[in-house]
């Protein structure tokens, strides 16, 4: 693995090696084991969005394992003022180990990893969240022991999260259900390679989705980049909630999963969020582990 850009780039294989390391330094860190592996070396995170637990996550992440982290803004980069980011990948490679980027579009995290000597993370994009998907695989796993054959269905806009959740559960052997409306599905070739490999359901029946679902996992109406958007969202996805009775439809010990922020009311019912909210923040924490997972894949490749 030489980048983490998206979750197709990557074999199960691949993905499952991720989860089995984040399961070992978070069981590690539990007993007060601690490493330092990534001594001396610096993660360059380039926000061109919020963030709370990715800037954190990797932050901290880098920290525990012996290394440094630099919070780069786009405020004060001079990628704000127009600086491509193919001569920015090619001057941060000169003085970093790893770059992390959180940004808007899918080509520009492609084009810093093409112009980049160093591994690239994607922290977020409009295409997709794939440290977040494994965070997410690695709870599913954690409270399900085994994700194949599992159900996971997920309610809302065909976003990032809804593409990479489709990629890393098909990959990983799990049935995929979308629920959304007809004018806001996931990419249509992700959809496709889904429906190739796997298991895969996309519909505007948020019951039919749900039914007999291990996992529910929802996501804002309105992601980064939308908030003008937001008053017409509403409307758009109103109806596409976890409440009782979606959980009513799903196994009686379905999971839930949010990967935060969460906006009660809208996609969760407070009810149904506060009464997941063990498994929820169980998610959270994992951003951690995997992330520290995926920086040393990357620096230390022959970690196991
Ligand atoms: N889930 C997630 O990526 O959270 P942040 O936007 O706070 O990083
Ligand atoms: N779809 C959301 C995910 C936030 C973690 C967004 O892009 O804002």
């Amino acid at each position: 693995m030489k980048h983490l850009l998206k979750l197709s780039d990557l074999s199960a294989a691949e993905i499952e090696s991720i989860l089995n390391l984040a399961d070992r330094l978070k069981k590690e860190r539990r007993m007060g084991i601690h490493h330092t592996y990534l001594a001396g070396k610096t993660l360059g995170m380039i926000f061109q969005k919020a963030s709370t637990r990715t800037r954190v996550s990797f932050e901290a992440g880098m920290i525990q394992l012996g290394g440094s982290a630099l919070f780069l803004s786009d405020k004060d980069l001079q990628i704000g003022r127009g600086e491509s980011i193919e001569d920015t990948a090619r001057v941060l490679s000169r003085y970093l180990d790893v770059i992390m980027i959180r940004t808007f579009k899918q080509q520009d995290v492609e084009n810093l990893a093409s112009y980049s000597t160093i591994p690239v993370i994607n922290g977020l994009t409009d295409y997709a969240h794939p440290c977040q998907v494994l965070a997410d695989l690695m709870t599913i796993r954690e409270y399900k022991k085994n994700l194949a054959g599992r159900t996971l269905c997920y309610i809302g806009d065909g976003n990032n999260m809804a593409n990479s959740l489709i990629v890393g559960g098909i990959k990983l052997g799990m049935k995929v259900h979308i629920a959304c409306p007809e004018t806001n599905k996931p990419d249509a070739e992700i959809m496709k390679w889904a429906s190739e490999n796997g298991e895969f359901l996309c519909t505007p029946d948020i019951l039919l989705a749900a039914k007999d679902a291990d996992v529910l996992y929802t996501d804002v109406w309105a992601s980064m980049g939308q908030e003008s958007e937001a008053e017409e969202r509403k409307k758009i996805f109103k109806g596409y909630q976890i409440n009782d009775d979606v959980l009513k439809v799903a196994k009686s010990d379905c999971m839930v999963q949010h990967c935060l922020p969460a906006h009660k009311g809208e996609e969760i019912t407070a009810d149904v969020f506060e009464s997941h909210a063990d498994e929820i923040f169980d998610e959270a924490e994992n951003r951690l582990h995997a992330q520290k997972a995926v920086l040393l894949k990357l620096l230390m490749p022959e970690i196991d």
